[in-house]
Parts: structure tokens; C-alpha cells; sequence
């Protein structure tokens, strides 16, 4: 099978189209074709091991000491089941389905299995093959940190710094998801995407710094490493929380934490990926409240100038990688599905 691989780290050009083995599913597991997946910041930090403040050994241990463990990039998927194993009984061959791979990668190819028990779903009806595959990375980042770490509740005032990108943009509408009141940080060209998304107020960092307007937030989720505790501590309500998603090491140890006394909290790390959230996830976009936002769309086979695009830090939304040809294949000889409804597009 066709299939994106790298063998050292550094820049997008060490990624090049190579032959690989086509997987055959373990009794347990199912085999996907893929027509869709994403090239996403987990992709650049595996690929360039470019790492948060102090994970520059850690990045090492996890992807690879002297060069990547894993070949393949690419934390998300969406396609079609192929064939199953024996014991496989929830999916059957010709199921559309979307995946999140995660931190083991292996999307940037023609197939992929999965544990049929795993983070895979059957593809929401209203959902493009190229919408799907954008939809987990951001989401799976986003509600566990908001619902399990910061503990959002109905009422409680937001603010997402970053609103713009895969996260940020999920986090925005998982928030709004639990009744929260969203601010949205994001520069100018972004401010109607991100109002788009359901944030009441957008604030345009390039004219407005949030931490000088005086306001308070009970959660700022920060998805940028641009707001420390020391710059945010004020802007934070009594018992406020502040989410780093691009935590430091020093952050994800609790060293610096605030006091016990403040009442606020410092959350950093890692959250688990379970198959439960993904259900979760692709409810909410089937009803509507989740909507992927799809930035640019390449070819796998150009997913060197894709991965530079994700480089430069300004990707709205998701970078989408089609496989083959992608979903018009999929779709030609097949009766247009009707009721679709279109992502919200990150283009003005
Ligand atoms: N802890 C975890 O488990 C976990 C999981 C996933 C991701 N992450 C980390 O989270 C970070 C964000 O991931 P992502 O996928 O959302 O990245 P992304 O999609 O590449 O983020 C790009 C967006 O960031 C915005 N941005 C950049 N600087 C900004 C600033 N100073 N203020 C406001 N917005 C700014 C850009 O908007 P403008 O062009 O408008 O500035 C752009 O839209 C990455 O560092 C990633 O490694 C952590």
C-alpha cells in the first residue's frame, strides 16, 4: 500500500511516499481503507520532535530515540471497513467509519487496522469522509481536559486562547456543548471564524490583550504556551482554572503551582483517549453541536507542502490529507446522500 513515511526527524521534507505492507486485521481488529485524514500539531511534534518547554528527552523515549519508532504519521482517520476479523462484531465490511489513532499514529496510508473495540466509530450520516477524519484530534484533546480536569460546569465563563486551531476550535464548541459562556482569543482574520463556532465575545489579541481588560474567567484554556500562570492569575475568578494544553514539564509536575490558598489551579499533561469520548464526540456532531472546521485539503501524496502549512502555526481548524481518490471515489456509483449538512468552512 501507498503510504507517507519519514525515517529521521526534522523538517516537512523528511516525509516521502513509500511502498509499505498492506496490514491484515488480527482476529479482534478491523481493516480500513482510508479515504481521508488530517496532518494535525501532533504530526509536527512527532515529526519535527520540536517539544514543549522540558519533553525534548521525553519526546525521544515516546517517538523514537535515534530516529521515529513508527514510520507512518497521522492521528485520525475516516474510510471505509474493509474486512473484519472472526471476532469482530460490531463493524461488517463497507461500514463508513471514523478513527482516532493517536498517539500511535499510522493514518497517513491507504489502510489501518483498529482494535474493533478501540477509539473507532461508524461515521456520523451528516458528516463528509474529509469532515470526519478532522474531527477527533481537537475533540479528543479537548473534552477530557475541559469535562474530567477543569471540571466545566454550566454558567462558568471560558476563555479559549487559540480558539482558531484544532483544539481551540473544538474546545470553543464542547464548552458551549456544556452551557458555558465562551470568550474566544484568536487574531482579526479569525474573529468571525471563531464567532461562528458559538463564542459570545472574540477578542482580537493583535488590538486587545485579555489579561489587561480587567475581566475574569472561572476557566482559561490556553492551547498557545502564551499565558502562564503569572500572566493569567488576576484574569482568573476565585477558583478559577487554568488549562495549559501545551504545558510545560514544569507545569505537568506542579511545580510553580499556585497556593493552596488561591484557590486556583494549574492543569497540564496528558489525557487518556477512550473509546467512550469518541461515541461522544461523534453524537455531538451528528446532532449538530460539533462541527469540524476544515482549513485546506491536499493529497496524501502532497502531504510535504501540507505538513508546511501546519508548520507555520496559522492552520485553522484541520490540514485533511484525501487518500486514493478520496471520497468522489467512494461516493461515484453511489446514490448522493442527502441531508449533509457543510462543515463550517475556515475559509472568510
Ligand atoms: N496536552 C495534550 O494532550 C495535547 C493534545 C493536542 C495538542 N496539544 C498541543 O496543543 C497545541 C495546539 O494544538 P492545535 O492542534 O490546536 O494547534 P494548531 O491547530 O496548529 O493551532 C494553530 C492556531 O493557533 C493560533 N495561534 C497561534 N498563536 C496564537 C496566539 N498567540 N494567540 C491566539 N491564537 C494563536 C493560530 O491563530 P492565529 O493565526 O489567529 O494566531 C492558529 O489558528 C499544540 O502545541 C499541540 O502540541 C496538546
Amino acid at each position: 500500500m501507498k503510504a507517507m513515511t519519514y525515517s529521521r526527524y526534522g523538517s516537512p521534507d523528511v516525509v516521502t511516499l513509500s511502498e509499505a505492507s498492506k496490514p491484515t486485521p488480527k482476529p479482534n481488529e478491523v481493516l480500513i481503507r482510508i479515504l481521508a485524514t488530517t496532518v494535525t500539531s501532533g504530526d509536527y511534534r512527532a515529526r519535527s520532535l520540536d517539544m514543549p518547554a522540558g519533553f525534548g528527552l521525553i519526546g525521544r523515549l515516546v517517538f523514537g530515540l535515534t530516529g521515529p519508532r513508527q514510520p507512518i504519521l497521522g492521528t485520525e482517520l475516516a474510510g471505509i471497513v474493509e474486512s473484519v476479523g472472526a471476532e469482530v462484531m460490531n463493524f461488517n465490511p463497507g461500514d463508513e467509519v471514523m478513527a482516532f489513532t493517536g498517539g500511535a499514529y499510522g493514518s497517513h496510508a491507504e489502510y489501518r487496522t483498529m482494535p474493533a473495540t478501540g477509539t473507532i466509530v461508524h461515521k456520523p450520516a451528516n458528516l463528509s469522509f474529509e469532515e470526519a477524519a478532522s474531527l477527533s484530534f481537537g475533540s479528543m484533546t479537548a473534552l477530557p481536559f475541559l469535562r474530567d480536569k477543569a471540571r466545566i460546569k454550566a454558567g462558568d465563563t471560558v476563555l479559549v486562547v487559540g480558539a482558531s486551531g484544532a483544539v481551540g476550535t473544538a474546545a470553543v464548541q464542547i464548552a458551549r456543548h456544556f452551557g458555558a459562556d465562551v470568550t474566544g482569543v484568536t487574531s482579526t482574520a479569525n474573529v468571525e471564524l471563531v464567532a461562528g463556532l458559538g463564542a459570545r465575545r472574540v477578542i482580537d489579541y493583535t488590538r486587545t490583550d485579555f489579561a489587561t481588560t480587567g475581566e475574569t474567567w472561572d476557566i482559561i484554556l490556553d492551547t498557545t504556551a502564551t499565558v502562564p500562570f503569572a500572566r493569567c492569575a488576576h484574569a482568573l475568578k476565585p477558583g478559577g482554572r487554568l488549562v495549559a494544553i501545551q504545558g510545560s514539564f514544569a507545569q505537568a509536575l506542579g511545580i510553580g503551582k499556585p497556593s493552596k490558598a488561591s484557590g486556583k489551579k494549574v492543569i497540564a499533561g496528558y489525557v487518556p483517549a477512550t473509546a467512550e469520548d469518541l461515541r461522544y464526540i461523534a453524537r455531538l456532531a451528528s446532532d449538530g453541536e460539533l462541527k469540524p472546521v476544515v482549513d485546506r485539503t491536499y493529497r496524501l501524496e502532497e502531504a510535504v507542502a501540507a505538513h508546511a502549512y501546519v508548520d507555520t502555526g496559522r492552520k485553522r481548524g484541520s490540514v485533511v490529507l484525501t487518500v486514493g481518490a478520496g471520497e468522489a471515489d467512494f461516493l461515484s456509483g453511489r446514490q448522493a446522500r442527502v441531508g449533509r449538512t457543510r462543515p463550517l468552512s475556515a475559509a472568510a
